[in-house]
């Protein structure tokens, strides 16, 4: 008994030993799970040698242990002084957990084998640099740092690297460090091959100094509040293939030396302030893949070298001023290009037909007085054309060629056609058609007849834009029947007849089958002025205001429980309010004003927690202003025009419209003293706007 007993503690002992790390590690790393919580448990136990713990690699010889890797381990809890006795340790990845504390710097000083050193993604915070005293660095092994997505701030102190001349990679992105970016890193870290400054705080001027990382290929300092422009030594670099610098504060011009950096890949300055033209010779960038100067102020023609950069897949110069002949510029070279986005700028001309050449097109903006060629029939991977224009003719034209376009899911053809057509033509429709349309604007478009029959068969369909036209007649049942529809803007045409209780069947707003299909569009498209990169963001809105709607608004409407705007404005309903409204409980704009409701505005309006714009406006609407729920925000101006209704925002106490009701039933306004309102209410309007104009010349 004894004698197995023995046996088997020896057997343990000898296999533990055999894999178990040395003994200064083993308590360091003790001291480490100990000042750590997990919610998923490691196999850190004592009966499991160090060395097969998770995450922990020893060398052979001597069982020290020389990685530490438990990324995305749910790991809480500060880092223990010991981990500095891990005098062998050379890869510590501890990223993507929830440890928190100040940086350890004095931890890493004494790690001189530390090659690889990631903390990112977790809640380290407070300053980068050493304690007062201690004077300590990082070691000279040290090749990787990524200290990304913390919670850092304070200036990057430079003494903390001052040893670091072997490092390769520095990643401080989105954290909130300030102050300017060190461009004196290397000075120290001359062999540099990453860095990331993005999402900081960053400031000031960018100095002389990057220049020398010769071996510089990424350069990220996106989303910071940097000025000037790049230091003129970056031109150096010549082994650059990217620089993300966006969304900044730069000003100036692009400097031409930048075509210098013939590596180049990706050239992101997009959203600065950038003035100017292209260079001239920009096409030396052979090898530029993105080119992303959207939102800045740049200027002039394109170069015609541009059609050199024969490797772009992206090329987004969408408001800035660009102007020029457009037709002179031929693209036919450009076979990679997927995505370009013209839009908002000045060119003018034919779209080139060398454009249809470029076979992997799949996003197109062009804001420009020509329209699609018959050529575009030809881009079959074509999923997103955006056209925003000013003076076209023959939109039928256009949607016959586009609906060869089988892959098309976003066609936004805004802006005016000059010449008035009816799209309600079966002819359009082939077979195949638009069958994988998910967003379609024809708006301000001269559309007249009817809501044409054939988009009931676009059954991918989510946004449907036709506002601003004059389209007549009724707003059709089979629209209640599209499945995924959950944007129905038909405002401002001259649509008749009663709302269908059809429409209120509208399952994409019925019932919530989170589409995962709402993801990520090839370009953002521009609805009422505002950028959406995902379908996703736009607001779920049935819109019919300014139209000749008449009847009663159906109570069923209380069925579109997603819906978040809702706008009936302008029409000719009549009834009472439905008191299911108050269903909408995700409503955050109801718009009913300028029809002729009557009656209470129900009670149980007061529900609807998330409107924060609410007209009923103009209506013969009766009765006490309610005031629960989001009601004490709402301004008289959402209740004006309704003679008969009464409280405080109005200034109207019930109980004179009360007494005055039972005295006299209120008349009809006489023409004259119609008039006389008009009147009165002006020349208010006027001596209110001359007080006005006294007391501000007299301040
Ligand atoms: C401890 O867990 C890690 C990761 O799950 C595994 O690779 C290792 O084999 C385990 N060690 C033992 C002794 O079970
Ligand atoms: C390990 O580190 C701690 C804290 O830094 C120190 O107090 C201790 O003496 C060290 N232990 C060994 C065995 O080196
Ligand atoms: C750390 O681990 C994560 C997850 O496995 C990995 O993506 C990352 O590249 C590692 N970091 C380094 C510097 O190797
Ligand atoms: C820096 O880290 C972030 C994550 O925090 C990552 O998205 C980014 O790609 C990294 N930068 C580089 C140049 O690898
Ligand atoms: C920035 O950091 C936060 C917090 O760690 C993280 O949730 C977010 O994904 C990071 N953003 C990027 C772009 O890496
Ligand atoms: C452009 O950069 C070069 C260095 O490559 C520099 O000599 C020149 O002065 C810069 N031009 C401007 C306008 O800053
Ligand atoms: C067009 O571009 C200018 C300049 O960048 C910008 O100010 C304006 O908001 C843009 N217009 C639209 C509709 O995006
Ligand atoms: C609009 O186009 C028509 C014909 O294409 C032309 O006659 C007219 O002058 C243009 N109007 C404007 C304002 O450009
Ligand atoms: C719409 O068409 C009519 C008739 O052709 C024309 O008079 C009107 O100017 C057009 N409207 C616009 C905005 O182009
Ligand atoms: C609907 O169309 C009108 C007129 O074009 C526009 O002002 C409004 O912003 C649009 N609303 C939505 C939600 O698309
Ligand atoms: C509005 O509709 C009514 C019928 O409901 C019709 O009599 C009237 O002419 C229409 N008004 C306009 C401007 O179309
Ligand atoms: C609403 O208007 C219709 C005509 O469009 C009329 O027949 C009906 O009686 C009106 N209903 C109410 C309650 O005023």
């Amino acid at each position: 008994m004894l004698t197995i007993n023995i046996f088997v503690f020896l057997l343990l002992f000898s296999s533990s030993k055999a894999l178990s790390c040395n003994h200064i590690d083993h308590h360091s790393l003790l001291s480490f799970y100990h000042h750590i919580s997990s919610t998923t448990t490691l196999n850190w136990s004592s009966s499991i040698p160090c060395c097969r713990w998770e995450g922990v690699a020893c060398q052979n010889h001597d069982l020290r242990v020389t990685s530490l890797s438990l990324p995305g381990r749910a790991l809480s809890g500060t880092l223990t002084p010991f981990l500095a006795n891990l005098s062998f340790l050379s890869h510590l990845n501890l990223s993507h957990n929830h440890l928190s504390g100040l940086f350890p710097l004095s931890l890493f000083h004494s790690l001189n084998r530390l090659k690889t050193l990631d903390l990112s993604f977790n809640l380290f915070s407070g300053l980068l640099q050493p304690l007062e005293s201690s004077g300590s660095f990082l070691p000279v092994s040290i090749r990787t740092l990524d200290l990304s997505s913390n919670r850092f701030n304070g200036c990057v102190d430079p003494s903390i690297l001052r040893r670091a001349k072997n490092l390769i990679s520095f990643n401080v992105s989105n954290n909130s460090f300030s102050g300017p970016i060190p461009s004196f890193i290397c000075r120290s870290s001359p062999f540099l091959r990453v860095l990331d400054f993005s999402m900081n705080q960053f400031s000031g001027r960018m100095f002389d100094g990057i220049g020398e990382c010769s071996k510089l290929q990424i350069f990220r300092a996106g989303f910071n509040f940097l000025s000037g422009w790049l230091p003129n030594d970056v031109y150096r670099v010549r082994t650059l293939k990217e620089i993300s610098v966006s969304n900044n504060r730069f000003s100036g011009p692009i400097n031409g030396s930048i075509v210098l950096l013939s590596g180049l890949r990706v050239l992101e300055l997009h959203v600065n302030d950038l003035s100017g033209g292209l260079p001239t010779d920009i096409g030396l960038l052979s090898n530029l893949e993105q080119l992303k100067l959207h939102t800045n102020s740049l200027s002039g023609s394109l170069p015609p070298s541009l059609m050199d950069c024969i490797n772009l897949r992206t090329l987004l110069l969408r408001n800035n001023l660009f102007g020029g002949q457009l037709s002179s510029l031929d693209f036919s070279k450009l076979h990679r290009l997927q995505a370009i986005d013209l839009g908002n700028n000045s060119f003018v001309g034919r779209i080139p037909d060398s454009l249809c050449l470029c076979r992997s097109l799949t996003a197109v903006r062009l804001a420009i007085n020509a329209l699609v060629g018959p050529c575009m029939a030809s881009l079959r991977s074509l999923t997103h054309l955006s056209v925003a224009t000013n003076n076209l003719s023959n939109i039928v034209g256009a949607l016959k060629t586009l609906s060869n376009c089988d892959n098309l899911q976003v066609l936004l053809l805004t802006g005016g056609f000059h010449d008035e057509t009816s799209i309600d033509d079966n002819n359009l429709w082939r077979r195949s058609g638009f069958q994988n349309l998910q967003i379609l604007s024809l708006e301000e478009c001269n559309l007249t007849g009817q809501i044409p029959s054939w988009i009931a068969k676009l059954r991918n369909l989510k946004v449907l834009d036709l506002s601003n036209n004059r389209i007549s007649g009724p707003i059709p049942t089979w629209l209640g029947e599209m499945p995924d529809l959950f944007v129905l803007n038909l405002t401002k045409n001259l649509l008749s007849g009663n709302l269908p209780r059809e429409i209120c069947g509208l399952q994409a707003l019925t019932t919530d089958k989170t589409s995962s299909d709402l993801g990520y569009l090839a370009l953002p498209f521009l609805l009422n002025g505002q950028e959406y990169n995902r379908l996703f963001n736009l607001q779920r809105g049935l819109l019919v205001g300014n139209n000749n709607l008449s009847g009663n608004i159906p109570g069923e409407i209380g069925q579109l429980k997603l819906l978040q705007v809702l706008d009936l404005s302008n029409n000719n309903f009549n009834g009472s309010i439905p008191d299911k409204l108050s269903r909408l409980v995700n409503l955050e704009k109801l718009d009913m004003s300028g029809n002729h409701l009557s009656g209470e505005i129900p009670q149980s309006l007061t529900g609807l927690h998330f409107v924060s714009s609410f007209s009923v406006a103009y209506n013969d609407l009766e009765g006490e202003i309610l005031c629960g729920g989001q009601f004490h925000t709402f301004s008289a101006a959402s209740f004006e025009g309704n003679h008969k209704l009464c409280g405080n925002v109005l200034k109207r106490k019930c109980w004179v419209v009360k007494q005055v009701e039972m005295e006299q039933p209120e008349p009809e306004p006489e023409p004259e003293s119609l008039w006389f309102d008009i009147l009165s209410f002006g020349l208010g309007y006027i001596v209110g706007f001359l007080a006005i104009r006294i007391t501000s010349l007299s301040l």
